[in-house]
């Protein structure tokens, strides 16, 4: 049997193999609620302007509705042979409301009708995924605010660098994560452009008032070229960009997990909520959503790419290429929903061991900028050359191995004379911390400031734990 839908020009039917390779409804599925809804404003408009009579637009309103109901309720029949969910909604919409339904399909394509679809859906999307950022920017400025004087080191190069506090490391990811929900939100302004009324490529000659289907569907106006229209994934794109952008920093903030939980850190616990055992060694406590999470921005970048070279040669308009970009972009938005999930709950339940933490703050001889800066304030010594005198107390220190605030304050006048023993004021790391008062640092005043700013404009937005 030739295909239905389009195979008036076909003598018969397609391989077994070309079915295969050409169906896409095994994915696309997953637009049904969006093609309905697409359609619905669709005939609505046909009715409007008297290009199908109030009757059958009503009777093919109400046939969709119903298609609606059976698909949310298991009932409906999907159909490879039928190809995609538009071709299946529309066989269905015959079978109930008879050949009325074939007027649906005036003054529209496919290849119109799936790029208001797929905008409709990543549209949708970026609303959830941007609400899950929040909530874990929540999470992590409420740890923030019992944490603002939670003296940690601070690293560069994985190398113990200076202390700060756990309250300002948590606010710097709470940064990150602001700046994807710019992003995505940039994005989705600008994917708000109504598609539909393109058609095939070059427009309609039927009377349609795209403006009307736009303001159905939310748009905030029609897209300004018809063959722009049916060819552009930029909005696919744009927003797997952005997706492969937090993928990266919930990464970060995971394997910084997987460190601090680890035996040679123990700077915090996960939950057991969040912990797998180890099915061969008992006193395992592993960190598998965290590495998780890590291994997703994998996939996720790699749906960018993948997408980017789906279009890369493409000339205009449509091609059937175009249907390869839905399932990247659902593999790779589930798996961030799935991500920020896991890691917003691994934040909120991380239970931080400050001892731990501040006992490493306090190695490495982690105050010697303190020491130096002292020296520059105290003694009116150039940076440079105090920089110079530290270190050589550094040297003496790691030699006599005690830690800066344990040498005598001979050792410290040998290296130079007229330091006086208020320089241990400066040499402790809660001390060191607490001085760093510029705009944005790490001082426990400021880390306090920033996360009660943060929750409250979070919990303005509406994120709620
Ligand atoms: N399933 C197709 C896709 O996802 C719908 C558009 C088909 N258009 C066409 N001219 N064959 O791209």
């Amino acid at each position: 049997m030739t295909n239905t839908m389009w195979g008036g020009r076909f003598a018969s039917s397609p391989s077994e193999i070309m079915e295969e390779i050409n169906a896409s409804i095994d994915f696309d599925k997953r637009l049904w609620r969006h093609d309905i809804e697409a359609s619905k404003a669709h005939v609505a408009m046909l009715g409007a302007t008297g290009i199908v009579t109030p009757s059958d637009a009503a009777k093919i309103t109400k046939g969709l509705d119903q298609i609606l109901v059976e698909i949310e309720g298991g009932t409906f029949k999907f159909s490879r042979a039928l190809e995609d969910i538009h071709l299946n909604v529309e066989n269905r919409l015959k079978e109930i409301v008879g050949p009325v339904a074939g007027k649906l399909h005036t003054a529209r394509s496919r290849n119109d009708q799936v790029a208001t679809d797929f905008r409709l859906y990543v549209r949708d999307e970026i609303g959830v995924i941007e609400a899950g950022l929040a909530q874990l920017q929540l999470a992590l400025a409420t740890q923030a605010l019992e944490h603002a004087a939670t003296i940690m080191p601070g690293f560069t190069h994985l190398q113990t660098a200076q202390p700060v506090t756990f309250g300002h490391h948590c606010l710097a990811y709470v940064e990150m994560f602001a700046r994807d929900r710019g992003r995505f939100a940039d994005a989705a302004k600008r994917l708000n452009e109504c598609p539909l009324g393109s058609a095939a490529l070059a427009g309609t000659s039927f009377p349609i008032d795209r403006r009307h289907t736009a303001k159905a569907l939310r748009f905030d106006r029609p897209t300004a070229n018809s063959l722009d229209s049916v060819s552009d994934r930029d909005f696919a794109l744009e927003t797997l960009a952005a997706a492969s952008i937090a993928a990266m920093h919930l990464s970060r903030l995971s394997e910084e997990i997987v460190l601090w939980t680890s035996p040679q850190f123990r700077f915090a616990r996960l939950s057991d909520a969040f912990s797998t055992g180890s099915s061969i060694m008992p006193q395992k406590r592993n960190p598998d959503a965290a590495e998780l999470v890590r291994a997703k921005t994998g996939r996720i970048a790699g749906a960018f790419q993948a997408l980017l070279m789906v279009m890369k040669g493409l000339p205009l308009a449509y091609a059937k290429d175009m249907q390869e970009d839905k399932e990247p972009v659902f593999d790779a938005l589930d798996a961030l929903k799935l991500g920020l999930s896991a890691l917003t709950g691994m934040v909120s339940d991380l239970v931080v061991n400050a001892k731990a933490m501040k006992k490493a703050a306090g190695s490495e001889f982690s105050t010697a900028t303190d020491l130096a800066d002292w020296l520059v304030r105290n003694l009116a010594i150039p940076f440079r050359e105090a920089h110079h005198i530290t270190g050589a107390i550094v040297a003496l220190a790691e030699k006599k191995g005690l830690d800066l605030k344990k040498l005598p304050l001979s050792d410290l006048q040998g290296a130079e004379p007229r330091i006086t023993a208020d320089v241990f004021g400066v040499l402790d790391p809660a001390s060191s911390a607490k001085s760093r008062t510029s705009l944005g640092g790490t001082a426990p005043s400021n880390v306090r400031r920033e996360a009660k700013r943060w929750i409250k404009r979070l919990e303005k937005d509406g994120v709620s734990r």
